[in-house]
């Protein structure tokens, strides 16, 4: 790609998306943990070397939240909005003064794309720009051959094979319908051009709408210079129109991310049965068996293994760790050589240090857990800070809720907490204390000190066989006590036999 000419870019991202039945704007959709917007947006910003204008309209409120969140990006980037949806040529008319206005200097081209095609290359515009600067060509568009061709705007040709128009698909006959040559929608315009003919659209077509593609043939009528750069790859010139088309989208986008992961050092035992967001990174030598999830900024480090149907959404994992089946991590950090799950739910503010353990049916909120503590079995802490060396046991809670007030719970280094332990917060547990099995920890425990409270234990010799002598006569007299009444239930008739269901 050459950088000689000064490059804008217009992206359409008004339209309302009809076809996608959807209270969300259709750029707002996600392709693998993405809004579609972001792939166009980013694409463009690659490709072209000035200011990026996008044409907001249906919902433009939440897609401006959403670029203004994404805005270092995409920078520099205009964002535009057109009231009403009279079209793509209209979208790009009001998004055309943006650079007659610049102080700076004027583009030589355009670049201009659909806001709803994700699949798009850099090295398919690349080659489309590339292309248009050596045919010298007043408009260069992207088309590719599909075996269903309906929908799209059809490439009309002349007899040498030249570019005459764009016919859509609601204004087409049925002749030109059978063409297979698509309109992808992108395309590469000089700008002394794309002025002057946008002045000249009028909304005579099928749908009354001020179509962009009518320039291709005014181009042609003026004689200016039009090719066509076919591209072979037609998956990655889908349009996205309906949510049958968003998940040919989606399959797409996570087998590229699969395939260059795996190129990395990435091994995946069946990459169709992991879905991993784009914006994940994931170190080599890590072995993803089926079923994982892998959700936005999640970071994994080298050498972990994480087991089927365990998904990690917005977490950082350092190296070595094992991730075992089925655990549900939200924001949470592991650092190297910790083990986690089966089974466990690591909830926004899970940070877990060096070498612990967190094991089956733990959940953890806000809580750290020092290194080579561990969790091992059927616990929830909340709001807790665990020390190193720290041995909590089965069935340990923290009570860290009161139902008004959230209270924090702090265990330091060295500490054995017995099974089923409850913990009232604010509660500390000093260095080296032990806390007894069964305990309700309601005050603090100093360090080293032994935190018992139980009810003490009586023995009763000889009651264990006494009540099994007695339940073994009542069984012969089956007693039952019926509104104060006892009564011989072994005396009732017996209730009549049910018919064989066959
Ligand atoms: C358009 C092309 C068609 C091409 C197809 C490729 C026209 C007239 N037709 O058709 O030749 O084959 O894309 O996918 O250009 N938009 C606006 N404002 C509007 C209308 C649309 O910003 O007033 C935006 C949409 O948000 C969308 C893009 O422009 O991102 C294309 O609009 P859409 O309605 O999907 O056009 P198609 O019918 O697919
Ligand atoms: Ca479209």
């Amino acid at each position: 790609m050459s950088g000689k000419k000064n490059t804008a870019a217009i992206i359409l991202a008004a339209g309302q998306g009809t076809r996608m039945k959807s209270s969300l704007p259709k750029v707002l959709h996600h392709v693998a943990g993405r809004p579609m917007l972001w792939y166009a947006a980013t694409l463009a910003r690659q490709v072209a070397t000035q200011t990026v204008a996008i044409v907001v309209g249906h919902g433009s409120e939440q897609v401006q939240a959403y670029l203004e969140q994404e805005k270092i990006n995409f920078e520099p980037f205009e964002v535009v909005e057109q009231d009403k949806q009279l079209g793509t040529g209209h979208a790009v008319q009001q998004a055309y003064p943006v650079f007659t206005r610049m102080a700076s200097q004027k583009p030589d081209q355009f670049l201009i794309l659909n806001g709803d095609t994700p699949l798009l290359t850099k090295e398919t515009l690349g080659s489309l720009v590339d292309y248009h600067q050596a045919e010298g060509a007043t408009l260069t568009l992207l088309t590719t051959v599909v075996s269903e061709p309906g929908g799209y705007g059809r490439v009309i040709r002349g007899q040498s094979g030249e570019v005459c128009r764009i016919v859509e698909d609601r204004d087409a006959s049925s002749e030109e319908k059978s063409i297979s040559e698509i309109n992808v929608g992108t395309y590469v315009v000089e700008a002394g051009f794309l002025g002057k003919a946008l002045t000249q659209l009028r909304p005579q077509n099928a749908q009354g709408e001020y179509y962009l593609t009518d320039i291709i043939e005014m181009a042609v009528q003026q004689g200016c210079k039009v090719v066509a750069w076919a591209t072979g790859d037609f998956l990655e010139t889908t349009g996205i129109n309906t949510r049958v088309h968003l998940a040919v989208a989606e399959k797409e986008m996570r087998r590229r991310i699969c395939q260059r992961l795996m190129l990395a050092g990435v091994t995946m035992l069946d990459p169709d049965r992991v879905i991993i967001d784009d914006g994940v990174k994931i170190g080599r030598d890590t072995k993803l068996y089926p079923g994982v999830m892998l959700e936005g900024q999640t970071v994994i480090g080298e050498g972990c293994i994480i087991h089927g149907n365990s998904r990690l959404s917005n977490s950082l994992v350092g190296k070595g760790v094992l991730i075992q089946d089925s655990c549900v991590l939200q924001e949470a950090a592991i650092e190297e050589g910790a083990v986690i799950g089966p089974f466990a739910h690591l909830r926004p503010g899970s940070l877990i240090h060096r070498k612990a353990k967190i094991g089956n049916f733990v959940e953890l909120k806000q809580t750290e857990v020092g290194e080579e503590s561990k969790v091992n079995h059927l616990s929830y802490l909340g709001d807790t800070f665990i020390g190193r060396h720290v041995n909590i046991g089965a069935g340990t809670i923290t009570c860290n809720y009161d139902g008004f007030r959230k209270a924090r719970t702090r265990i330091e280094d060295n500490v054995f907490i017995g099974s089923d332990v409850q913990l009232i917060a604010p509660v500390t547990i000093g260095e080296g204390a032990l806390i007894a099995a069964g305990t309700t920890v309601t005050d603090n425990v100093p360090a080293n000190a032994l935190g018992v409270s139980r009810v003490p234990q009586i023995n009763k010799e000889g009651a264990a066989a006494r009540r099994r002598a007695l339940l073994a006569s009542s069984a012969a007299h089956a007693m039952v006590k019926i509104h104060g009444e006892t009564k011989d239930l072994s005396s009732q008739p017996s209730p009549p036999k049910s018919k064989d269901p066959t």
